[in-house]
């Protein structure tokens, strides 16, 4: 089979490493990629948003699975544009419908989903610039901290956790009235502050059925003792030691199911990931958020834990075999430790040299923000390798990732050294 992903990340590379090991990949095109999937398969210079461009790619390279990685063609419907367009319909995108996208794409779209199918989630209200009156009222109902959101995609910005009530205020003005975040705030969700431990559940679905995925814990902090600012992770540890059977069954009962239920009572197309972001307290999860893809770096300890063929599965996506195909996963420990540019998540410098890759042993690098010119591997990204490691204990798998971190140079390294901490 000929497969296209689409993306440039870790997440990216870590998808390509395994369906490169798949019997069933006869060629393997990644776009736009980085120097790590340059290094399995085909990279193709082509931006995620140009969906003609990567028409012509799919009818010339003949490709039959298309893999989408971040959000942001799945919310503009790339999905769609594949099923209605007579040369591409036969192809299978992995990656829900522009309808099933606003599970992430919209926050008011997935907070009116969740009520309607009774999945636990935080109490909101949502907000227009003619009800900014009410939604000061209603912040005054709050205990704080107060949680404002904007209803769009916000580059993963458009979330504001505020402890004074006048300082929400204004910021809830900003967003409403200044439109701080452009289209994306026209609506703000405020909501109630949930407490507890922040956990990543996966499921694969082909829209009927669904494979539960080793869930994560994403440590998204820049700071050592997850203080500062938010980055797009800066590691990650599967499985998580308090997520035990019983709890996955809770999960599954109280959220996954109501949630596929739920996507087929709407008519809604949805082949690919979610990616439910959990708050637990005392053992109960409420949703915090839906993502319609897989996480990133999460999808680096993920990943490497099944033992599944991943290409099989999304073939039985393809072919209606989907709900009886087995899946296995390993019962070691994945970890991974991102190394990021000085300066990340604010200014950072791209193009720094990166060396001592040769002498990596007992970890897997996947490539976040790379690029190669001229034979020379340079940074490009803020988020530039991911070191994913496994073991047989969180310590053993994080003590190979740390090693490895380490012998791993480029101007302005950085690495956060506490990433498992908090679980060992
Ligand atoms: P989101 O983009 O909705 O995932 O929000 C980003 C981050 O804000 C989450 O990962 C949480 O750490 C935090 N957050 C969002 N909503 C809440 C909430 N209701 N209570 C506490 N923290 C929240
Ligand atoms: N690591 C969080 C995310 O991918 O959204």
């Amino acid at each position: 089979m000929n497969v296209l992903i689409l993306g440039s990340g870790g997440r990216e590379h870590a998808f390509a490493w395994k369906i490169s090991q798949s019997s069933l990949c006869k060629k393997l095109l990644i776009a736009p990629g980085n120097a790590g999937t340059s290094k399995i398969g085909e990279n193709i210079n082509i931006s995620l948003n140009d969906f003609n461009g990567i028409k012509e790619i799919c009818i010339k390279e003949k490709i039959e699975m298309l893999i989408v990685g971040p959000e942001d063609p799945l919310v503009n419907g790339i999905t769609d544009f594949f099923k209605d367009d007579e040369k591409l319909k036969h192809i299978t995108v992995i990656g829900p419908s522009k309808k099933g996208a606003q599970l992430e794409g919209s926050k008011e779209f997935s907070k009116k989903f969740m009520s309607k199918y009774n999945i636990p989630t935080a109490k909101y209200k949502s907000f227009t610039k003619d009800t900014l009156k009410d939604g000061y009222i209603f912040l005054e109902s709050l205990n704080p901290p107060y949680v404002l959101k904007a209803d769009g995609l916000a580059a993963g910005k458009g979330v504001l956790i505020i402890d004074d009530i006048e300082e929400s205020k204004i910021i809830l003005e900003d967003m409403l009235i200044n439109r701080r975040f452009g289209n994306a705030s026209n609506t703000v969700i405020i909501e109630e502050y949930l407490s507890g431990i922040e956990l990543s559940v996966f499921v694969l679905t082909d829209g009927v059925s669904y494979k539960i995925l080793p869930c994560a814990k994403d440590y998204k902090r820049i700071g050592e003792g997850d203080t500062g600012l938010n980055t797009g992770g800066m590691g990650a540890i599967s499985p998580v030691p308090f997520v035990d059977r019983f709890f996955i069954e809770k999960v599954e009962n109280e959220i996954i199911k109501p949630t596929i239920k739920g996507l087929r009572k709407e008519n809604i197309d949805y082949k690919g990931f979610i990616f439910i972001g959990l708050m637990v307290e005392n053992g109960n999860p409420k949703v915090i958020e839906y993502n319609v893809r897989m996480g990133d770096p999460e999808t680096e300890v993920v990943i490497p834990r099944i033992k599944s063929d991943l290409l099989n599965l999304f073939n039985g996506i393809k072919n209606g075999s989907f709900s009886e195909i087995d899946f296995n996963i390993s019962e070691k420990y994945a970890t991974t430790v991102m190394l990021v540019s000085g300066g990340y998540p604010e200014k950072y410098i791209k193009g720094e040299k990166i060396s001592g890759l040769d002498k990596i042993n007992d970890s897997t690098i996947f490539h976040s923000g790379t690029l190669k010119i001229n034979n020379n591997l340079i940074t490009n990204g803020g988020r530039v390798l991911a070191i994913t490691s496994t073991g047989n204990s969180i310590q053993e798998s994080l003590e190979k990732s740390f090693n490895n971190a380490e012998k791993i140079k480029f101007k302005g390294k950085y690495y956060r050294k506490d990433i498992g901490f908090d679980l060992i």
